[in-house]
């Protein structure tokens, strides 16, 4: 199983665990954590969840590239659709999510921490949305939820050029409520999770759901043409290019226009 559920009192912890890749998503851990997401959704036992990757060094480095490499723009849908639908799973799942960001959250991983309520990380996480360098554009809702979080300006920077943020910067810019020493950060995201657990869970439901009208109907039109973009890419030789490029370990040349 490459998702790992486990219920401690009324708190739910998920790891993404495929540590092979640094827990990157391929089809198969996205359905099981589909799956997780679905049973955690009805289970009303469960008032609060904490995200995290398996390990020391990722909380997940994306989607899986060995995977996309060759798909065309029909298979480049059906991909981006999958993460959407996590992404969104994640984002309207009626208990709060807690990502405790253990490492690198890269491509689908950052996008899944932003779809968490909360982020909290570990001294050695680096988020980024490197996927122009990979000839395709954000494809899990990084476009519309990385703006929400940290702004236009820091959003586009991140976007437009990959950059990498470590844990300080992240704080800085609010893209993580908080950073702690590897060792500290489940028990952090754990005691957040019990206080949320502690409140009443109708008023911590509805609250959830109160503060997610405030991502409104314009973004939600936003992650509709973000898919159709990222499945556009896949029918362009820059995505071929690039993806070979990272599996082949070497700087990819881009040349369409
Ligand atoms: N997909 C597939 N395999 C991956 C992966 C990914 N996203 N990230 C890491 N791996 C694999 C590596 O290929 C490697 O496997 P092999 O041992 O078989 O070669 C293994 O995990 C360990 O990785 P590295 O040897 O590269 O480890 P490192 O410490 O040198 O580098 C890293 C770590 C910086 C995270 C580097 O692996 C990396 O840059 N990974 C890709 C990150 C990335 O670009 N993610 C975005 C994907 S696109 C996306 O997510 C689209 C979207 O919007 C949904």
């Amino acid at each position: 199983m490459t998702i790992e559920l486990t219920r401690d009192g009324h708190v739910a912890t998920i790891t993404l665990s495929r540590p092979e890749a640094l827990n990157a998503f391929n089809t198969a851990q996205l359905r099981d954590l589909l799956a997780v997401l679905a049973e955690v959704k009805t289970d009303v036992g469960i008032r609060a969840v904490v995200l995290t990757g398996a390990g020391e060094r990722a909380f997940a480095a994306g989607a899986d590239i060995k995977e996309m490499a060759d798909l065309d723009r029909a298979g480049g849908l059906a991909f981006g659709r999958l993460g959407h639908a996590i992404t969104r799973g994640v984002e309207t799942l009626p208990q709060p999510v807690i990502a405790a960001v253990n490492g690198f959250a890269l491509g689908g991983g950052c996008e899944l921490a932003l779809a968490s309520d909360i982020r909290l990380a570990s001294e050695n996480a680096v988020f980024a949305q490197p996927e122009v360098t990979l000839g395709i554009p954000p494809g899990w809702g990084g476009s519309q939820r990385l703006v929400r979080a940290v702004g236009p300006g820091f959003a586009a920077e991140m976007i437009l050029c990959g950059r990498r943020v470590k844990a300080d910067e992240a704080l800085r810019i609010g893209l993580v409520n908080a950073v702690y020493p590897q060792s500290e950060l489940l028990p952090k995201a754990r005691a957040l999770a019990d206080q949320i657990a502690s409140n009443s869970p109708l008023a911590v439901r509805a609250s959830k759901e109160l503060m997610r009208l405030a991502f409104n109907g314009q973004a939600i039109s936003g992650l509709d043409t973000e898919l159709n973009l990222f499945a556009d890419a896949f029918a362009t030789t820059d995505q071929k290019e690039g993806m070979r490029a990272f599996i082949e370990k070497r700087s990819p040349t881009f040349e369409e226009h």
